[in-house]
């Protein structure tokens, strides 16, 4: 991902490990201010994560990797920083898979293993994520107008993004499209990383509050929509961020083209369907406020699911690094991967 800080331009992933921690692009500041924070004990690796200084399912996937090997290099009990980790955010399924993934190494290799493992899995989000946009490319032509929600992006995977790559792939190609970014109340990581993201790269882009994606697409401006996902299980449902689910259904109702663009990191095989994913609700105070201010009546209460879910059945296609799935095909890939 390239970026700039002052004068200086930067192409490295939105995460790293350095020195026995790891380093993020503080994802809470930007994009008023690009803040490198460095992460230490236990204690900050669960913040970062409940905080959305890190987030998005892929980057936190990798995090917990890093954050759960580097507890094991320096002797802390494996199985207490796992439970910390695992329960710090309960929707997305990468998360999961990577801790997984560092125990079973640290079982097999002590903890050169839990370190490889760790490793492993932070370089395969990198490069599923290349290939989902080689697969994707194909899709967008010059000016093709694409919606997206939340941020799918670099932010959220370490680098290329899942629903934006195909766009940064498209954009080398001299293929640049338009993209539709909702805003993504109530944390805005549309508006402020999306919105980001693309500035950095020079892609048109515009704006919307999210309560303007239907009459954005009736209005005959949305050729296709491409969001990433937290989730998705055995039958092809998937959760995203809110929102998400409204804007399958309009796509639908009016014939545009709906894509999930996802890492195999984000399969949940042994999830039967959609309504038995968890989905995180978080504290008030955000849909209260505003970067501290009050935006609402104090007297009244509010509710903040951060996460929808949307049925295959609304789904063209999955993009994926092996190729555009449809659901068929998704759901055989799913029990492969439990046999
Ligand atoms: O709450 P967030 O910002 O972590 O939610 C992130 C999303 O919903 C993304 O769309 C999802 O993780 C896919 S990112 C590749």
């Amino acid at each position: 991902m390239k970026f700039r800080i002052g004068d200086r331009e930067f192409d490295r992933p939105c995460l790293w490990e350095e020195d026995g921690s790891t380093v993020i692009i503080d994802q809470r500041f930007l994009p008023f201010s690009v803040v490198l924070s460095r992460m230490r004990g236990i204690g900050e690796m669960v913040n970062a994560i409940k905080t959305l200084a890190v987030r998005g399912a892929p980057s936190i996937g990798a995090f917990g990797a890093y954050s759960l090997s580097q507890c094991i290099s320096k002797g802390e009990d494996p199985e207490r920083c796992h439970r910390d980790l695992i329960t710090s955010r309960p929707t997305a399924v990468d998360l999961g898979n990577a801790l997984d993934r560092v125990m079973e190494g640290y079982r097999e290799g002590g903890v050169d293993g839990a370190v490889g493992s760790a490793d492993s899995f932070a370089g395969e989000v990198v490069e599923s994520c290349r290939r989902i946009g080689e697969s994707g490319k194909k899709l967008i032509s010059r000016g093709t107008r694409i919606m997206t929600h939340c941020n799918a992006g670099a932010l959220a995977t370490l680098d290329w993004g899942t629903a934006v790559a195909p766009i940064r792939m498209a954009v080398r190609e001299g293929n640049t499209p338009f993209v539709w970014v909702s805003e993504t109340r109530p944390l805005f990581q549309g508006s402020r990383l999306t919105a980001w993201e693309l500035s950095q790269e020079g892609i048109p882009h515009r704006i919307i509050v999210d309560s303007a994606s239907g009459y954005v697409m009736r209005s005959g401006e949305v050729d296709m929509i491409v969001v990433g996902a937290d989730r998705v299980c055995a039958n092809g449902d998937l959760a995203n961020k809110i929102g998400t689910y409204g804007k399958a259904v309009v796509a639908r109702e009016l014939g545009i083209p709906f894509y999930v663009a996802i890492p195999w990191s984000t399969l949940d095989p042994k999830t039967s369907e959609g309504d038995l994913i968890p989905i995180e609700t978080r504290c008030g105070g955000e849909v209260e406020s505003c970067m501290g201010k009050p935006m609402s009546n104090p007297r009244s209460a509010s509710f903040n699911p951060a996460f929808d879910v949307t049925p295959s059945e609304y789904v063209t296609g999955y993009i994926t690094p092996d190729g555009i799935l449809d659901v068929h095909d998704l759901r055989e890939k799913m029990r492969s991967l439990m046999q």
